[in-house]
């Protein structure tokens, strides 16, 4: 089992990278939780992993209580999380309880809202399941709902005790939700690490199949990125804006599409726009837009969004929150491991990007 710390001033914490549950406990022990906690889980990861989770977290001597909550982004809602609220009352939580999140990036969002406002924050443990969840979510303590159609809109930032993470339950996720995960892992490496992004590139197939020592080395590279900007910029106040490279286009795809698109595959369609744009505004040159392109390829991601509608991205990118004065902000390419934010002024040279991304059946 590998360790690493997450250093922010009163509030850091160890993530664990292992292949099982088995330190579950000695985590519980090390966090000097023992009191009662609550696991909650979704509809699908309970059936793969709640059982072998309780079990370890039994041996802490706690008193331990399973919540389902159903699966979906559409249930990252207030009313799931009342439903904890209430399960926390039921089973009655006091502050020395722990809440205890096992599953993908929307049970750690909701739960971690829930454990941060229930008697104005209890402990909490993320064990994440998806690789959404243990490349991103999990590590730098945002958490919450979306409300109104409007995504995260509700939240608060709130630390974990622990995170926990089994690299082993990639191995239930659905294809299609891996993949999608490997574009944050890609993106880790072209913002902060050029030899990150060339060993996934070299291995996208023993991560894909698998392979023990390929995943434990992306996690903790991983761990290691998303920490490091969280350490320094808790809040998003300015270096962390750059976890958002390949977002500004990939958030607007999303919408645009009905959220028929996974956001990884979209946040790939917009890493490939960054790109093209950096390419337009001579920042970089067509040999890396190529490689970048067929790296995300050879994970089996999207670099287009054939047959969306230009305009409706451009309208979705400019009611986003990043547009400040009517320019919007981008995180765009300086090399392979590096970007830097500017904020767009020309349009026009957007509009060419995203009619590139939209275009059918042209490479
Ligand atoms: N807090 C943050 O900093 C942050 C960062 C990125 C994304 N997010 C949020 O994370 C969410 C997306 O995360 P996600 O992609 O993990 O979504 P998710 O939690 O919906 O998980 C995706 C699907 O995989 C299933 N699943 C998860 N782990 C599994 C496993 N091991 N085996 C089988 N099935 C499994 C889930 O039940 C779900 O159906 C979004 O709501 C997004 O806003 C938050
Ligand atoms: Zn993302």
């Amino acid at each position: 089992m590998l360790k690493l710390n997450v250093n922010i001033a009163d509030r850091g914490y160890p993530i664990y990278i292992a292949s099982d549950f088995s330190g579950l406990e000695k985590a519980c022990y090390d966090a000097g939780l023992r009191s009662k906690m609550l696991l909650v889980t979704d509809s699908n990861v309970e059936k793969h992993y709640s059982r072998a989770c309780v079990e370890e977290l039994r041996k802490t001597g706690a008193e331990i209580s399973v919540h389902v909550i159903p699966a979906g982004e559409h249930n990252k809602n207030l009313d799931t999380v009342i439903g904890i609220y209430r399960k926390l009352l039921e089973i009655k939580a006091d502050r020395s309880s722990a809440l205890v999140a096992l599953g993908g990036g929307v049970t750690g969002d909701i739960a971690g809202f829930a454990a941060a406002t229930f008697m104005r924050g209890i402990h909490f443990i993320q064990i994440p399941t998806s690789l959404i969840a243990q490349a991103d979510s999990s590590i730098g303590g945002k958490t919450g709902v979306d409300f109104d159609g409007s995504k995260n809109m509700i939240g608060a930032f709130y630390q974990p005790r622990f995170v926990f993470i089994n690299t082993n339950t990639l191995k239930t996720l659905p294809e299609r939700e891996l993949k999608s995960g490997l574009a944050e892992v890609i993106k880790h490496g072209l913002i902060m690490d050029a030899d990150f992004y060339a060993y996934i590139d070299r291995n996208i197939d023993k991560i894909l199949s698998f392979d023990e020592n390929a995943l434990e080395y992306m996690t903790k590279m991983n761990c290691r990125i998303k920490g490091t900007v969280v350490e320094q910029d808790e809040r998003e106040s300015g270096l962390r804006a750059i976890l958002n490279f390949g977002h500004t286009i990939g958030h607007a795809v999303e919408s645009v599409s009905g959220f028929s698109m996974l956001h990884g595959e979209c946040v790939s369609a917009g890493i490939a726009g960054a790109y093209r744009l950096a390419l337009k505004l001579g920042m970089t040159d067509k040999g890396t837009v190529d490689e970048v392109e067929g790296t995300l390829k050879k994970a089996g991601l999207p670099v287009k969004a054939p047959g969306m509608d230009t305009k409706k991205i451009m309208d979705q990118m400019f009611f986003d929150k990043k547009v400040k004065d009517g320019k919007l902000n981008f995180v765009l390419p300086k090399r392979i491991g590096e970007v830097q934010c500017c904020a767009l002024n020309d349009k026009e040279i957007l509009k060419e990007v995203l009619d590139e991304l939209t275009v059918e059946n042209i490479s």
